[in-house]
């Protein structure tokens, strides 16, 4: 049989780790950062696969290791999940899977490695120890009750089972020791972290991200600045003052915030641009104007409307409407560009407690599309509308969403997705671009993730 060839590193991200240790909250997260930077990503959860091969109503003793069928069971569970893995690198191009489940016995995990690399694909474990009871049973309540596999259960019932589970595992619990394994060690929510072998650029940023992240309850606010003179006349980009409507919104917004964060500190990050500074000016919190938020950059198109743009470069034009995430500016940017540019941000986003982020269209678009892992396809068309405050709050495996309109009127910028396709163009930068109907709703996140639950 011939053999594929693959120019790109292919990695398998196996995490290690007892029940409730935050392995399927960790595989979510890194899928959707991955996702976001545009690498084929997609997480692979033993534990669904164990459902679907002996049914979710399965109570602690089946993890018993001294149950020879459970065991057997278990095996195959998590051999299926491996051959779907193996089968989506190769029939989906995939780059980084995500092998969740606990993994935590050297047997277990040398299969792995073997039979991974066998594949020519690179292994990093990622392991999460975590000896903070209090954290683990509240793990335990936050996620695991919800789980199918105490669908119907007494809570306190499923709770005493789940405890029991964790006992079956800690007693063939082995830690990594492997020194020639590439591998991270998360203790207690990255409070030390040991880190061996790591290979390669995209291994560094899967580090780099996990040392960033927290589990402290937080609320990520964002706004667009003020209507500007620019949005009035229906101008791209600029550096335009606010108009007096948005004047009103930055008086106003002080308020709004503080109705929502009641007492508490905020730390307020703006672009370099006048009318995010304007907009944050009657804030009363520590403010930090940074570069990488400044709006996407329209190139030779800034300060042209996109009637203007259209005349005057009807080709970009329709490039643009065929693949709006990957078409450049002529002299400026992509969305694409920009999610690269706002990477750092991200990572530095991950590590604040309450913050707000005043932004641009695209800025706020690309941000809110991590949190809310949308597709780079429905990306640029999210409706971030002017004077609106949004607020995010980190929640296990997604992110609980609330807009708050300001009562003050503001033009619409948002440009939708043309409906109807349009003659294709003699060029290769059209090659691939999609052609489906557009709802005229707000595009539901992406499908990338797997049904997170617990292993
Ligand atoms: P299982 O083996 O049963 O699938 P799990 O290890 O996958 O369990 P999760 O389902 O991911 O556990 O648990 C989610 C909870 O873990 C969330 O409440 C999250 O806040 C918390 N959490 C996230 N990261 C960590 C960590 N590094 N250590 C401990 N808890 C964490
Ligand atoms: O119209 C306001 C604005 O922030 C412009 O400066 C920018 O070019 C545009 O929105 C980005 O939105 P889109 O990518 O939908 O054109």
């Amino acid at each position: 049989m011939a053999t594929k060839m693959s120019f790109s590193p292919r990695i398998a991200c196996v995490m290690v780790g007892l029940p409730a240790r935050g392995k399927t909250y960790i595989s979510q997260k890194v899928c959707r950062y991955l996702t976001w930077l545009g690498i084929n990503t997609k997480v692979f959860n033993v534990g669904n696969c164990r459902r679907e091969l002996c049914g979710a109503q399965q109570d602690h003793s089946f993890f018993d290791p001294n149950n020879v069928s459970g065991q057997k069971q278990r095996k195959e569970a998590a051999n299926m999940t491996l051959q779907q893995m193996l089968k989506w690198y190769d029939e989906e191009d995939g780059v980084v899977g995500i092998y969740d489940a606990t993994n935590s016995t050297l047997e277990r995990r040398k299969w792995l490695q073997d039979t991974l690399t066998q594949q020519d694909i690179q292994v990093f474990f990622i392991e999460s120890i975590c000896e903070d009871e209090a954290l683990v049973a509240a793990n335990i309540k936050d996620v695991k009750l919800s789980s199918p596999d105490y669908k119907l259960m007494d809570p306190e019932k499923a709770v005493s089972d789940f405890q029991a589970r964790i006992a079956q595992y800690t007693s063939q619990y082995q830690t990594i020791v492997e020194q020639d394994y590439s591998y991270i060690k998360l203790i207690n929510v990255g409070s030390q972290v040991i880190v061996n072998m790591v290979k390669g650029y995209l291994e560094s940023r899967i580090v780099y991200y996990l040392m960033n992240l927290h589990i402290r309850g937080r609320k990520i606010y964002m706004s667009r600045h003020g209507e500007s003179m620019f949005n009035l006349k229906g101008l791209l980009g600029g550096d335009a003052d606010l108009s007096p409507r948005g004047r009103l919104y930055a008086e106003m917004l002080p308020g709004i915030v503080k109705e929502k964060l009641g007492g508490k500190e905020l730390v307020v990050w703006t672009s370099t641009l006048k009318r995010t500074i304007q907009t944050s000016e009657h804030l009363p919190y520590l403010k930090q104007h940074r570069k990488a938020l400044d709006e996407l950059d329209a190139g030779v198109c800034d300060g042209l409307t996109y009637e203007q743009v259209e005349e005057k470069y009807p080709e970009d034009f329709a490039r643009r409407d065929d693949d709006k995430f990957n078409y450049r500016y002529r002299g400026g940017e992509s969305y694409r560009d920009v999610v690269h540019r706002l990477e750092p941000i991200i990572m530095d986003l991950e590590r604040q407690e309450d913050i707000l982020i005043v932004g641009h269209q695209a800025i706020i678009r690309c941000l809110y599309g991590y949190f809310m892992n949308y597709n780079q396809e429905d990306l640029p068309y999210i409706k971030i509308p002017l004077h609106t405050l949004i607020e995010l709050t980190p929640k296990a495996y997604y992110c609980e969403e609330k807009f708050y309109k300001a009562d003050i009127p503001a033009v619409d910028t948002h440009r939708p997705k043309p409906t109807e396709r349009r003659p294709p163009i003699n060029t290769q930068a059209v090659l691939g671009s999609g052609g489906e109907v557009p709802s005229p709703l707000l595009p539901p996140p992406s499908s990338t993730l797997s049904a997170p639950s617990s292993s």
